[in-house]
C-alpha cells in the first residue's frame, strides 16, 4: 500500500468531528477502569469535540452514577454519558440504533459513531455482524462514519486471526478497523520513531556494523490477577510478545518511513516482520525459554505461585515467563541477534530496550588488562520514561583511570507536561480518524506466522514437574541465559535503570 505525501500524516492531524462513542462492555473492567476514565481526561483537557455522547452498552441493569463512581470526572462529564441496557441481539442492536438516533436528533449529533468492543474476543466477530445486519455501518462514501475499536488479543494463533480479521472485513472495511496496541499509545515508545528519524547521529550506526545486540526486556510485579479463565489459556507468548513487544521491535529496527502517515509506517513495520527468520526450534543454544512462578514474595509480601491461583488448571503448562532470540534476515540487521523476554511475578516493575554497541578492539584504552564497556543507549519505557546513553570517561585525577558513565534524558526533568496515558491518546486517535498507533490486519498475521510454530511446540511439549522455575519476586529462570549467544553470558542488568528518572 503506498501513501501520498499530502495524506493525514502525524503533522496534520485534523480536528476531532462530533460523534458518539458506543462502548460494549460497558459495565466491564477495562470500560471502567481504562476506557470512561481516559474519555474524562480527554475532556477536562478540551481535547473531545465540542459535542459528543458516550453510550455504555451492556446486558445488566446498571445506573450510569454506579459506573462513573470509580474515578473522579470533569464537571459536566456526565452530561455526556449514559448506559444502555441490550445485547446484541437482533432486537437489542435495533433497540440501539433508535437510541443512536434519538440522540442524534435531541442532541444535535451526526451520525458518526465509533463503536468500542471492550468484551471478550469471541464475541468480536458476532458484534460486528450484529452491527452489520442492523445497518449500524455506513459505507465509506458517506458524508459521516462508522469506525471499530478492538482490543487485542486478535485470535490465539495464525488460522483464528485470519479467521477473525475475515469476519470483521465482511462488515467493516480495514480503514474503519482500530486494533489496539496499548504499548503504541505509551509516550516512549512514540518516541523511538522521533530519536531513530528526527536526529542525524544515530540513524548512520544503527546497524549490523555497529551494534552488537538488541534486549527488549518487560518485567511485571503483578501475576495473572484473577484472570486465569483468559490468561492459563493464553500465556505470556501470545499475552505480551505476540503484540506489544513485537510492536516494539518493529520500531527499533524499522527502515525510515516514506513518509509519516499511517500506511507508509505501518508498511514498513510488516517489512520487518517478513524478514524475521524461521524459528529454528531444534536450535542449540535454544531459541526460546520459557518459566512459570511459584511462590516467593512480592514487596515483602507473600503471593501464590501460579499454579496455587484461583482458577488456573492442576499442573498448568500455560507459561508466565518467556525469552527469545530472534534474527531479523535483511541488511541492517544481518547475524545481529535480538532478545526479547517478558514476565511475570518478577521483581521489578519497568520496560526498556537497549541497544548495546560493538566492543573496542582491543588497542588503547581497551588494551590487555583493561576492559572498556561496551556503548549502550537505553530506551526506558515504563514505569518513567528516559533516554540513557553509556559512555566511559575519564576519572578526575593525575591517573588514567576510567569509569562507566551515562548521560541521561528524563522525560519528567525536561517537560512540565506529563505523559498522556496511552487509553488517551488512543481513544482520541480512534475518534479523529489516525490510524497510526494501530495495528493492521497484515502486522498481526505475519507475527502469528512467526510464533505459531513455538506456540504449538510448547503446547506439546508439557514442562510437568520442570514448572515452576522461579519464584516470585526474583528474575525469572535461570535458563533465560541459555538463549544468548556471542559470547555473552548474562542478559543487561535492567535493575540500574530503576533508580534513573524517578
Ligand atoms: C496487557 C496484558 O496487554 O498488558 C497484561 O494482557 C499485562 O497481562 C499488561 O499485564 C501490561 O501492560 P502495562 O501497560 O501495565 O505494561
Amino acid at each position: 500500500m503506498s501513501s501520498m505525501p499530502n495524506s493525514p500524516n502525524i503533522f496534520n492531524r485534523p480536528a476531532p468531528e462530533d460523534c458518539i462513542i458506543v462502548i460494549f462492555g460497558g459495565s466491564g473492567d477495562l470500560a471502567k477502569r481504562k476506557l470512561f476514565p481516559a474519555l474524562g481526561n480527554l475532556k477536562f483537557k478540551k481535547h473531545m469535540p465540542k459535542n459528543f455522547q458516550i453510550v455504555a452498552v451492556g446486558r445488566k441493569p446498571m445506573e450510569s452514577k454506579e459506573l462513573l463512581s470509580m474515578s473522579d470526572y470533569p464537571s459536566g462529564f456526565s452530561e455526556h454519558f449514559e448506559y444502555l441496557q441490550t445485547d446484541y441481539t437482533p432486537e437489542g442492536i435495533a433497540k440501539l440504533k433508535e437510541r443512536l438516533e434519538v440522540l442524534g436528533t435531541e442532541k444535535k449529533l451526526p451520525a458518526n459513531h465509533l463503536f468500542y468492543l471492550a468484551i471478550p474476543p469471541d464475541g468480536y466477530a458476532d458484534v460486528a455482524m450484529a452491527l452489520r445486519d442492523g445497518g449500524l455501518i455506513q459505507s465509506l462514501d458517506q458524508k459521516t462514519w462508522s469506525r471499530i475499536v478492538v482490543e487485542k488479543p486478535y485470535g490465539s494463533d495464525l488460522a483464528t486471526s485470519v479467521q477473525l480479521n475475515k469476519n470483521l472485513l465482511s462488515c467493516f472495511d480495514e480503514s474503519q478497523i482500530y486494533r489496539i496496541d496499548h504499548y503504541l499509545g505509551k509516550e516512549a515508545v512514540q518516541n523511538l520513531m522521533v530519536f531513530r528519524f528526527a536526529n542525524s547521529v544515530f540513524e548512520p550506526i544503527w546497524n549490523k556494523n555497529y551494534i552488537d545486540n538488541i534486549q527488549i526486556s518487560n518485567s511485571e510485579l503483578l501475576g495473572n490477577e484473577d484472570r486465569a479463565a483468559y490468561f492459563d489459556s493464553s500465556g505470556l507468548l501470545r499475552d505480551m510478545l505476540q503484540n506489544h513487544l513485537m510492536q516494539i521491535l518493529c520500531l527499533v529496527t524499522m527502515e525510515p518511513p516514506v513518509t509519516l502517515t499511517a500506511d507508509a509506517i505501518r508498511g514498513e513495520k510488516v517489512k520487518v516482520l517478513q524478514c524475521l527468520r524461521p524459528l529454528d526450534l531444534q536450535l542449540e543454544p535454544p531459541v526460546a525459554v520459557r518459566g512459570q512462578y511459584g511462590k516467593g514474595k512480592i514487596n515483602d509480601k507473600d503471593v501464590l505461585g501460579y499454579r496455587e491461583e484461583k482458577g488456573v488448571k492442576q499442573g498448568s503448562n500455560t507459561e508466565t515467563f518467556a525469552a527469545m532470540r530472534l534474527n531479523i534476515d535483511n541488511f541492517r540487521w544481518a547475524d545481529v541477534p535480538i532478545y526479547i523476554r517478558s514476565g511475570k511475578r518478577l521483581g521489578r516493575k519497568g520496560a526498556e530496550v537497549v541497544i548495546t554497541f560493538k566492543q573496542l578492539p582491543r588497542i588503547l584504552f581497551n588494551s590487555a588488562g583493561h576492559n572498556v564497556a561496551q556503548n549502550r543507549i537505553c530506551f526506558k519505557i515504563q514505569p518513567t520514561e528516559g533516554i540513557m546513553l553509556e559512555l566511559t570517561s575519564k576519572n578526575p585525577g593525575q591517573s588514567f583511570e576510567l569509569s562507566d558513565t551515562s548521560m541521561n534524558f528524563c522525560y519528567n526533568d525536561q517537560f512540565d507536561t506529563s505523559a498522556a496515558d496511552a487509553y488517551e491518546r488512543l481513544l482520541l486517535d480512534a475518534v479523529i480518524g489516525d490510524p497510526t498507533l494501530f495495528v493492521r490486519s497484515d502486522e498481526t498475521e505475519l507475527s502469528w506466522a512467526y510464533l505459531d510454530p513455538l506456540i504449538k511446540h510448547w503446547e506439546k511439549t508439557t514442562m510437568g514437574k520442570r514448572f515452576p522455575n522461579y519464584d516470585s519476586g526474583q528474575n525469572g529462570p535461570d535458563a533465560q541465559n541459555d538463549i544468548l549467544i556471542n559470547g555473552l553470558r548474562r542478559w543487561v542488568d535492567f535493575s540500574k535503570y530503576d533508580n534513573i528518572c524517578t
